[in-house]
């Protein structure tokens, strides 16, 4: 695989009929005013992003697209950063500068930034004027190998994350992978637990090749990057466009995620990052995978490793009981009927969704869960 370049970026497409839409993966491509320009609906764009993303990338943006089409009008708006703002009154301030800038319904709105920002910006274009387009520009390794492709919008509630929003496609994704090059260390581990999720729940061969290149992937090392991004990309495309609503394959996205929001939520949103609290939370669906009869030690073993590997937690916060973790995965979405529904290892590179667990079980395995 050879790194894609600003000249010549790497195209992925996500094929959801009329609302389908490119992924565009190069280093630089933020550069590429027309390339956005090309993808807007009218002449109107607001570029959302938060204080620490604007300090980095929000003036190159906005001269990329202004170089590239004069007549644009083009609105900023800057918001507080972190996973604690991720919330309604956040979405209201987008909806008020919309309004206040008399935007219509041909406004594109620009999410710049992490997951997040993505997640806000795509719930608050969703439901602006009863929706609007939106494109994702992704700069953390989350929010581009995840979170900015497949349309599922929306905000934290104090009881539960994610808990409000809709699904709603942008109509295109551009990653520039050099913005990678300011990211804190912390976050990048953040972004591999999603990359290594792909690995497990769908892809073996993927999952050997990152146990074989991780450490290039953490000295940001362009072409295994380019090749994490890309094969985590063409994966999760391919399994939106067989599931967009989440009626079935989809849910294995969610991976160690029923443990990990509950993590997330109990221990305040932004205490443990995203990606720390799916880590953990993998560990803990491939010990109950264990538990279960699926996988065997060996298996877990090897989870284990390059979970830590990574840079990422494999025990759980001392402070969450049994109950603490059973409460909040009550409330997860992807429950039907009062189950608790979970991802759980088949094998390495295999997942199927579970809602069988015998409560004992489920109860023994997060009491004996190493406590950080
Ligand atoms: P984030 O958006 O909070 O970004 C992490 C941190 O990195 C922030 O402080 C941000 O300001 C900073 N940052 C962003 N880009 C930077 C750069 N290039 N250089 C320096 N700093 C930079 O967190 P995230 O990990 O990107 O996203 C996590 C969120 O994504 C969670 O809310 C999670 O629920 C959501 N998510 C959504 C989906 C989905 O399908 N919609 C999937 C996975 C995760
Ligand atoms: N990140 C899970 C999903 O998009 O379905």
């Amino acid at each position: 695989m050879t790194t894609a370049s600003i000249a010549d970026p790497l195209s992925l497409n996500v094929s959801l009929g009329e609302r389908s839409y490119p992924i565009y993966i190069g280093a630089g491509l933020m550069d590429q005013g027309e390339r956005l320009v090309s993808h807007l609906s009218g002449r109107q764009v607001m570029v959302v992003t938060n204080e620490t993303v604007a300090a980095h990338y929000l003036e190159r943006l906005t001269t990329a697209l202004a170089r590239a089409d004069e007549t644009l009008r083009i609105e900023t708006l800057v918001l507080p950063d972190g996973e604690a703002y991720k919330n309604i009154e956040g979405v209201s301030r987008i909806w008020d500068a919309l309004l206040e800038a008399g935007f219509n319904r041909r406004s594109t709105l620009v999410a710049l930034g992490g997951g997040v920002i993505g997640d806000m910006v795509g719930y608050a274009a969703a439901s602006y004027q009863r929706g609007i387009s939106f494109i994702q520009v992704p700069t953390t390794l989350l929010s581009q190998v995840d979170s900015s492709v497949g349309g599922k919008t929306g905000v934290n509630h104090p009881l539960g994350k994610n808990m409000i929003g809709a699904f709603w496609q942008p109509r295109a994704v551009l990653i520039d992978t050099a913005t990678l090059a300011t990211l804190p260390q912390r976050e990048l581990s953040a972004g591999l637990a999603e990359v290594i999720k792909y690995g497990f729940i769908y892809d073996r061969a993927f999952l050997e090749w990152l146990e074989q290149q991780l450490d290039a992937l953490r000295r940001l090392d362009d072409a295994a990057l380019a090749t994490a991004i890309e094969r985590s990309c063409a994966i999760k495309a391919e399994i939106v466009a067989l599931d967009e609503t989440e009626q079935g394959v989809r849910a294995l996205l969610n991976l160690g995620h029923t443990f990990g929001h509950a993590i997330e939520a109990h221990m305040g949103y932004g205490a443990w990052l995203h990606g720390e609290a799916v880590g953990a939370g993998m560990m803990m669906a491939a010990d109950l995978s264990m538990r279960l009869g699926f996988i065997d030690s060996e298996a877990v073993d090897r989870t284990r490793r390059l979970i830590e590997r990574c840079g990422l937690p494999v025990s759980a916060p001392a402070e969450m009981s049994v109950e603490d973790f059973v409460s909040r995965m009550k409330l997860d979405k992807k429950n039907l009927d009062d189950r608790i529904r979970l991802i759980l290892l088949q094998e390495l590179g295999k997942a199927c969704v579970h809602d069988q667990t015998p409560s004992a079980v489920l109860h023994d395995c997060i009491k004996e869960f190493p406590r950080c």
